[in-house]
């Protein structure tokens, strides 16, 4: 799947996906992964950065940005209803 085809994908589905109960995630910085935004190593054929890991509070829940619009990524900054 081409990165086109992935950002068109995402933004057919706007709105954040939910987390609750992880102490961190590899978050895809190079934009290919195909669960963006978890790094799935597409990076490694696809070229580019690997992952930022993020550390998280696993008692909290976190809404991560699908849309690609948040200003704070990995997190949805509500920019996806704008
Ligand atoms: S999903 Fe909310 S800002 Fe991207």
């Amino acid at each position: 799947m081409s990165l086109r085809r992935k950002v068109s994908f995402m933004t057919e589905t706007p709105g954040p996906t939910k987390l609750t109960g992880a102490k961190q995630i590899a978050y895809c910085v190079c934009m290919q992964s195909n669960h963006w935004p978890h790094c799935d190593a597409t990076h490694h054929t696809a070229g580019g950065s690997g992952p930022k890991i993020i550390e998280l509070d696993e008692n909290k829940t976190y809404m991560l940005c699908r849309c690609f619009k948040s200003k704070n990524k990995p997190f949805c900054d509500g920019s996806h209803s704008k």
